[in-house]
């Protein structure tokens, strides 16, 4: 007997430094069933039990019993000091600091492309212009010809146009084809559309040219459309885009499309006239091409030109965002970098 009950006793004494060892909730199950689960050292030392004469089985067996309760409160205790510990452990690692100042999301911005298209046309839908979509992929024919452009124009020579493998398709130079295509649709009716989108062309990239640009086409064919329509319609435009008061004025030009031409400057937006950088020192900024429509033109478009008349304008979408927001390269539209775009975007 008392062979058994030192045994216990030295059993209780592994069993509980064990305990004292185990360090998770793991570590608890296994020392478990080693010690006192139904296969465990306990109930092995108790098979001997039976060896025993008959009447010291029960103070061995109260001994035996005491021992197991010991060792599973001492196991409860282990356990539920292991389990808030886990759950220290767990909440530092994954925890959300409450008091860490939160992350900002990137948020995305228009393109200043995509605001100033928006802001020009905004601008002339609110004076009763129709947006018209025209394609990119031009004919020659369109592109020029209809338009006027004598056959050795420089405009038609190889460095200006990006040709395709067919010799009449090209990427149209400008907007102002789709003049043409407006035109054919409407006629004999009024018209008074503006029309945006890409252009290309086959020019070095400087900070003043890009390959692909956009544009945005005005045009308007009425009776009696007079020169005086293209000052009010482009006054009222400056006046939108780039601030009440400000005065514009023509320069005589050139184009073939246009019988008289001009271009148009505005006072300049940062220094109001006085002269800077920005305008060059002449107080002026020049911020579209225009004119009125070319007999030829309006007759290619299918308009009597001695019934109807009418003007047409074009101009650069990034000249635009590049005089109203200070903008001194094209090439950064176009880079795509994010600190340019943060930069200017509204
Ligand atoms: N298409 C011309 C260009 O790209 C711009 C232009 C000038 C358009 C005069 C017009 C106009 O409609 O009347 O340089």
């Amino acid at each position: 007997m008392s062979t058994l009950l030192a045994q216990l006793a030295e059993l209780q004494e592994r069993a509980l430094a064990a305990l004292a060892q185990a360090d998770s909730s793991e570590a608890m199950r296994t020392w478990h069933s080693e010690y006192v689960g139904r296969k465990g050292q306990l109930t092995t030392l108790l098979g001997g039990l039976g060896q025993l004469p008959r009447e010291e089985r029960p103070a061995v067996g109260k001994v035996a019993n005491e021992i197991k309760v010991a060792l599973e409160s001492a196991l409860e205790e282990r356990q539920a000091a292991i389990t808030a510990d886990e759950m220290t452990r767990s909440l530092s690692a994954e925890g959300v600091d409450v008091t860490l100042p939160g992350r900002q999301p990137l948020l995305g911005r228009y393109h200043p492309t995509t605001t100033a298209l928006r802001e020009i046309s905004d601008i002339f839908v609110q004076m009763g212009f129709q947006i018209y979509d025209a394609p990119e992929v031009e004919t020659d024919e369109l592109n020029f010809g209809l338009l006027n452009f004598p056959p050795g124009h420089p405009a038609r020579e190889m460095q200006d146009t990006f040709f395709t493998t067919n010799p009449d398709v090209i990427l149209r130079t400008h907007t102002s084809p789709g003049q043409i295509r407006a035109m054919r649709e409407y006629a004999p009716e009024p018209v008074r559309v503006i029309l945006p989108g890409k252009c290309y062309r086959n020019e070095d990239v400087t900070a003043r040219a890009e390959m692909m640009f956009y544009q945005v086409e005005v045009m308007v064919i009425d009776k009696n459309i007079t020169f005086s329509d293209l000052k009010g319609v482009i006054l009222n435009y400056a006046n939108q885009m780039y601030g009440e008061g400000r005065d514009i004025r023509f320069r005589k030009s050139y184009f073939p499309f246009t019988e008289p031409s001009v271009e148009i400057d505005v006072d300049c937006v940062l220094c109001g006239g006085k002269g800077c950088r920005m305008c060059k020192y002449s107080g002026w900024l020049e911020i579209m091409g225009a004119g009125m429509i070319h007999p030829v033109v309006l007759q290619n478009g299918g308009y009597d030109p001695a019934v109807y008349s009418g003007f047409a304008a074009g101009m650069g979408i990034e000249r635009q965002a590049i005089l109203k927001r200070s903008i001194d390269d094209i090439r950064l539209f176009y880079d795509n970098d994010v600190r340019f775009l943060e930069r200017v975007a509204k």
